[in-house]
C-alpha cells in the first residue's frame, strides 16, 4: 500500500495489521525489522510492532482468539494508533460447499453466527447497533482479493503440489464468526443451515468488523482455508497452521501491501 489510503491532514496514517496466532502473520513482523526497525509498543497486554513493511507504514498485532480479544485489539489499533484502516489475516474453517482446505475467502460480509438476543431481537442482529452484517470496505476488500488472486496465479500450483492440496481459488462472501472452533459434522451441517451463503467460519472477523462499523474505520479480512470444520477440523487446523498458513499470509501481504 504505497498509496496511502488518506492523505488529507498530511502524513499518512498507518495500517493495521491483525492476526489471532503467530504463525498466521507470517514473517511480517521480520520483514518489518529489516525494511524500517520496529517500534514495539505494549498496551492492554499485547505488543504492537509500528515501522514500515513492504513500504507500507504499519502497526502489526496478534489479536489472540475470540470475539472479545479481536475486539478490544481493534479498538486499540483505532484509538492509540490512530490507524487508517484494518486488515485480519489467518486461516478460517471452509463451510461452504465449494469451498476447501487450500483455498482463500475474502470477506464483502461479516457477522456473528453466535449471536442471539431472540425473541427480543432478531437472531444474528447485533442489539441496539440494528445490525447483523458488517460490510467491508469495498476498496480494501477489492485490493486484498487482487493480491489474493495474483498469489494464486503465480505460485497457486506449487504451492498445492508442496502442501499437497488442491489448487487453490479465491472465494468472496460471508465470513461468520463465534466464540467456538466448529469441529464436528453436526456443528457444521447447523451453521450451513442457519446462514447458507456462509463460506468460512472463523472466531475474530465480524467482532473486527463491528468495531470498526462504529468507528467508521474501513476493514477486510482475508482467511485461508485450513479446515472443513467437521471432526477432522482440529487435526487438520494444526496441521495447516503450522506447515502452512505463513507461507500463504507472506504471499498475499506482500502483494497487497507492496502494490
Ligand atoms: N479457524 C480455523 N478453523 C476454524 C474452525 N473450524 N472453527 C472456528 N475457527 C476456525
Amino acid at each position: 500500500m504505497n498509496t496511502p489510503l488518506n492523505t488529507s491532514h498530511g502524513a499518512a496514517r498507518p495500517l493495521g495489521i491483525l492476526a489471532a496466532l503467530p504463525q498466521e502473520l507470517g514473517d511480517l513482523i521480520d520483514a518489518m525489522r529489516a525494511e524500517s526497525g520496529v517500534r514495539t509498543v505494549t498496551h492492554g497486554q499485547r505488543e504492537y510492532y509500528v515501522g514500515t513493511v513492504h513500504g507500507t507504514p504499519c502497526v502489526v498485532t496478534l489479536a489472540r482468539v475470540g470475539k472479545v480479544a479481536a475486539a478490544a485489539t481493534a479498538s486499540a489499533l483505532i484509538h492509540e494508533f490512530d490507524v487508517e484502516a484494518i486488515v485480519f489475516t489467518g486461516v478460517a474453517g471452509g463451510v461452504g460447499g465449494d469451498v476447501h482446505v487450500g483455498d482463500i475467502v475474502v470477506a464483502s460480509t461479516l457477522m456473528q453466527h453466535d449471536i442471539d438476543a431472540s425473541p427480543l431481537f432478531p437472531r444474528f442482529e447485533v442489539p441496539l447497533l440494528g445490525v447483523s452484517r458488517f460490510t467491508a470496505d469495498a476498496a480494501l476488500a477489492d485490493r486484498l482479493a487482487a493480491a489474493c488472486e495474483r498469489f494464486v496465479a503465480e505460485e497457486g500450483a506449487a504451492c498445492a503440489a508442496r502442501f499437497g492440496t488442491r489448487e487453490p481459488r479465491v472465494h468472496r462472501g460471508l465470513i461468520v464468526s463465534g466464540d467456538q472452533f466448529v469441529a464436528s459434522a453436526t456443528a457444521v451441517a447447523a451453521l450451513r443451515e442457519a446462514l447458507p451463503d456462509a463460506l468460512a467460519v472463523e472466531m475474530e472477523g465480524a467482532a473486527i468488523a463491528q468495531v470498526c462499523y462504529e468507528y467508521g474505520v474501513p476493514c477486510a479480512v482475508v482467511r485461508t482455508i485450513s479446515d472443513t470444520a467437521d471432526d477432522h477440523a482440529p487435526g487438520s487446523f494444526m496441521a495447516f497452521l503450522t506447515g502452512i498458513a505463513g507461507t500463504y499470509s507472506n504471499a498475499i501481504l506482500a502483494r497487497f501491501l507492496g502494490a
